[in-house]
């Protein structure tokens, strides 16, 4: 199958690239660059050295044989978006140059992912919410012309909801008003522009799925955590960037980082904030089953894609736990919360979807957590602990 990656160079693009070309499938990834240019902009820095998209595909294609084509340009474009459908755009690294065609199925990544990169300042609030919501409302329409049978997969993000207290269904809430039923999304209400640009991307694709009857998987995705993955034991090189300042990095990927620079970690506030996390090779599984089983035109289906659920105070007390067993002597320190948020909330989330098509959740185990840190432990010499915490405020 041809499957289009939108976003490919991202944290979760690039592991999904391999992923599914590992298993047969022709892929082809797109990227500006945007997240790479915005950590220059904010001073935020990788982990290890990431070489640039058109090298990763060469040497996983020296690596496998495979071929993942490659096309270097801005999807906030509406002409751009369009030409990956009529052909009108060319690779910047492919070993066939022809055009592949439709693709069968969309990964739509392609976004600014970070909250308090969208309330740092009111141009980055704007950038957020230019980029995210004009390239899907791009996407939408070159689907609806082009190619309107296609299974778009869009990761939504569990901020969506926020913490609200009644128990969080997948999506969808059955609703008896006046003695009448109807079904409705789930209510909404997110703490940062872009879980609101997040919001709104799924609006936007409901209007589009009603009208046009577009086909659409949206996976309500909780923080990420981990580095490696199966095909990236190929060759380290082939690993997905990886961030653990305030802006871009999500909190378990934090707090390894810091045990190892010997860092107190910098739980916000009481710790008692409540989440869903799940492990990098969750976020593949989910997305290739959602691929195995697709949306019905017409269809939103919605899954809540987390493994498991933890307070901050939770995770801190784990990644202490392993990192004292390295050899880290790990602190835990409750800093001021930069965050608006509930400390101590009710959170309760129905996650059962993706099972349901056959996903087997990888829980945050010690030796997971073992792994992780062996691999932060090879790079320790890059970690500047200064980008720990900045005093962005959101
Ligand atoms: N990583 C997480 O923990 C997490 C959690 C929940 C939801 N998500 C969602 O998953 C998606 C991917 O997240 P990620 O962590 O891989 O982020 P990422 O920033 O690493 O990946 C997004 C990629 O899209 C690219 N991109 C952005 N705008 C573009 C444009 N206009 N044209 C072309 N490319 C563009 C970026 O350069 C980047 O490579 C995002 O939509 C995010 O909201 C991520």
């Amino acid at each position: 199958m041809h499957i289009l990656i939108l976003g490919g160079d991202g944290y979760l693009g690039w592991p999904s690239a391999m992923y599914f070309s590992a298993r047969g499938h022709q892929v082809t990834v797109v990227d500006n660059y945007f997240r790479r240019k915005a950590c220059i902009d904010v001073d935020a820095d990788f982990l290890y050295p990431v070489p640039s998209l058109p090298e990763r595909a060469r040497i996983w294609h020296k690596a496998t044989g495979r071929e993942i084509k490659v096309i270097l340009a801005d999807l906030s474009d509406s002409e751009t978006m369009r030409g990956l459908f009529s052909g009108a755009v060319r690779y910047t690294w492919a070993l066939d140059e022809r055009f592949t065609g439709l693709p069968h199925t969309i990964l739509h990544y392609a976004e600014q992912p970070s909250a308090p990169y969208s309330l740092l300042d009111y141009r980055r609030a704007n950038i957020t919410l230019a980029n995210n919501l004009i390239t899907t409302n791009n996407l939408m329409f070159a689907v609806k012309d082009f190619a309107p049978d296609t299974h778009i997969i869009h990761i939504g993000t569990m901020g969506e909801y926020g913490t609200p207290n009644i128990d969080i269904e997948e999506g969808w809430l059955d609703i008896e008003h006046k003695g009448r039923r109807d079904r409705f999304l789930f209510p909404r209400q997110a703490s940062s522009i872009y879980h609101t640009s997040k919001i709104m991307d799924t609006d936007l694709f409901w209007f589009g799925i009603r009208t046009w009857k577009l086909r659409m998987t949206d996976l309500m995705q909780g923080p990420v955590y981990g580095i490696e993955t199966e095909e990236s034991r190929v060759d380290e090189r082939l690993r997905p960037y990886f961030n653990y300042d305030e802006i871009f990095g999500t909190v378990i990927n934090r707090f390894v980082v810091q045990s190892v620079a010997r860092h107190p970690l910098t739980v916000y506030g009481k710790g008692g904030q409540t989440r869903g996390y799940l492990n990098i090779c969750d976020t593949l599984q989910c997305v290739y089953k959602s691929f195995e089983t697709p949306a019905n035109p017409g269809e939103l289906r919605i899954f809540n894609q987390i493994t498991e659920t933890f307070t901050v105070n939770e995770l801190a007390e784990r990644v202490q736990r392993v990192g004292t067993e390295r050899g880290h002597a790990v602190q835990v320190n409750h800093v001021e919360n930069p965050r608006k948020e509930a400390e101590e909330h009710y959170y309760n989330p129905a996650y059962q979807g993706l099972q349901g098509i056959g996903v087997t959740p990888h829980p945050l185990t010690d030796d997971v957590l073992h792994g992780f840190f062996a691999i932060v432990e090879e790079h320790k010499a890059n970690i500047k602990p200064e980008l720990f915490l900045k005093g962005v405020r959101w």
